[in-house]
């Protein structure tokens, strides 16, 4: 079976609030395994490309602009079940939505300053990998599984 791999961004809300750290500590604390991070600014190309989907709501001008305006944490996650898991962490769109607990539950309020991203599909977790990092940049590392720790 081949692992299972999702892509989770720190927003530049979460980079300026310090939380990039603690957000990494959950993905690493819950047994995923990092497979590629970067820190940099994103362009609005860039970043229209990542929310093609959302083209033409009223808040995409917002969201890209707010996306493109400071640095963000680009990563990829591989393990168990990571895409679905992922997004259980982050919690709902809406922060307001969001259970304690969760990362939005945890630290946000704002629908527009969500802290995170996570991808919400295999499909949309596959293009958005390769859209952030280069084959190359996608380390392969370490034994896949500890089989004293991790099933
Ligand atoms: P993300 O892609 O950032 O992980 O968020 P998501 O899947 O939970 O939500 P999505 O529908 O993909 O929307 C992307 C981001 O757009 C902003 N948004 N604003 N004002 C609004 O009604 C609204 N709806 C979405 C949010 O910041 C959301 O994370
Ligand atoms: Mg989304």
């Amino acid at each position: 079976m081949a692992t299972e791999r999702t892509y989770i961004m720190v927003k530049p809300d979460g980079v300026e609030r310090k939380l990039v750290g603690d957000i990494i500590g959950r993905f690493e604390k819950r047994g995923y395994k990092l497979v590629a991070m970067k820190f940099m600014q994103p362009d609005a190309a860039l970043l229209e490309q990542h929310y093609a989907d959302l083209k033409g709501k009223p808040f995409f001008p917002g969201l890209v602009s707010f996306m493109a305006s400071g640095p963000v944490v680009a990563m990829c996650w591989e393990g168990k079940d990571v895409i679905k898991q992922g997004r259980i962490m982050l919690g709902e769109t809406n922060p307001l939505s969001s259970a304690p607990g969760t990362i939005r539950g945890d630290y946000c309020i704002d629908i527009g300053r969500n802290i995170v991203h996570g991808s919400d599909s295999l499909d949309s977790a596959q293009k958005e990998i390769a859209l952030w990092f280069k084959d190359t940049e996608l380390v392969s590392w370490g034994p896949t599984e500890n089989k004293w720790i991790y099933e």
